[in-house]
């Protein structure tokens, strides 16, 4: 059996679909199994359990082959790092008490530095709890993911505006589509390593502006680029309607990036393939037929 958080979420989503598409059992976490009733039509089992819930966790990997499990951000709880704390807690807690052996967990780039990400640092964390408990962890750490054109559809489609921030529109930077890295998830589940590892997964290597005329074509648009610099990211970030300390901790993450310090340097990397403008196809198609 293999159990899986996050599935009425992206990666984990791609994960169960992988994992059922090759034979495997499945038992799928949800806050609301309402929600997940779709799974359970495919042929996997449901389990109620929020990750901050040790003991809810601990009793559905128990006597599993593997679990994933992920950070979700929740860029609305007033205090970021006790939200993150609390749930790291819970999550290496219930990977003790299940005695499940194996644990793919969801991470990023940069998560092997302690601090100065924003909210990968939680990642770090999270990794480093795993890594104190008796179970084989594979981190699966991806770059940015090509479905964040999803949070600028809106502008692009009202305003013909693509706001990128960042200095510079065209520093190319491999971008992940969520389910290359539920495939890499669920093969790991499916073949565990000897040892704990951590696993990068890029995606094709792409700038902002390539994605932009990637988009503008799928929308039927032209987009001007508009690059924030950044002494304008809390302002922008404010408009997008982040309170204050989320938008401090996001402006650390992209400061992170623009000095490099999410590039891979975890124990291997894994290739991925999906091109941006299948997901930008994807997104616009499934925004359009709201
Ligand atoms: N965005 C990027 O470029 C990027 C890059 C590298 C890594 N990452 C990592 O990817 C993660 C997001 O993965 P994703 O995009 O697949 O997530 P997502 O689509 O945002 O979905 C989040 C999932 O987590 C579940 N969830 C939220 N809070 C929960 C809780 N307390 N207990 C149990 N389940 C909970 C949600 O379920 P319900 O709401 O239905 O309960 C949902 O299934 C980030 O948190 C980050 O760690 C992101």
């Amino acid at each position: 059996m293999y159990v899986v958080a996050g599935a009425t979420g992206r990666v984990g989503s791609a994960a169960a679909a992988a994992l059922l598409a090759a034979g495997a059992p499945v038992r799928v976490l949800a806050r609301d199994p309402a929600r997940a009733q779709g799974w359970r039509d495919r042929g996997a089992q449901v389990h109620a359990v929020d990750l901050r819930d040790r003991d809810a966790l601990a009793a559905a990997a128990r006597g599993a082959e593997g679990l994933f499990v992920l950070l979700p951000f929740d860029l609305t709880a007033p205090d970021l790092d006790a939200y993150a704390a609390a749930l790291t807690a819970a999550v290496a807690g219930a990977v003790r008490d299940s005695a499940v052996p194996h644990v793919v967990v969801l991470s990023s780039g940069g998560a092997d530095l302690p601090a100065g990400t924003g909210p990968i640092a939680a990642l770090h964390h999270l990794e480093r709890a795993l890594g104190a408990t008796d179970a084989v962890v594979t981190a699966v750490r991806p770059g940015h993911f090509q479905e964040k054109v999803a949070d600028v559809l809106d502008v692009a489609r009202g305003a013909g505006v693509y706001p990128v921030l960042a200095a510079s529109a065209d520093v190319p930077h491999p971008q992940v589509a969520t389910r290359d890295v539920g495939a890499v998830v669920a093969r790991a589940l499916l073949a565990p390593p000897a040892r704990s590892e951590a696993v990068d997964v890029l995606g094709p290597v792409v700038t902002e502006r390539a994605v932009a005329e990637v988009l503008g074509a799928a929308l039927g648009r032209p987009l001007e680029v508009v690059t924030v610099p950044e002494p304008g990211w809390p302002a922008a970030l404010a408009e997008a309607g982040l309170p204050p300390h989320a938008a401090a901790a996001l402006a650390e993450l992209y400061r992170a990036d623009e000095r490099g310090l999410l590039a891979p340097r975890g124990d291997r990397v894994v290739h991925a393939t999906t091109p941006v403008a299948e997901t930008v196809a994807r997104l616009v198609g499934a925004t359009a037929a709201v």
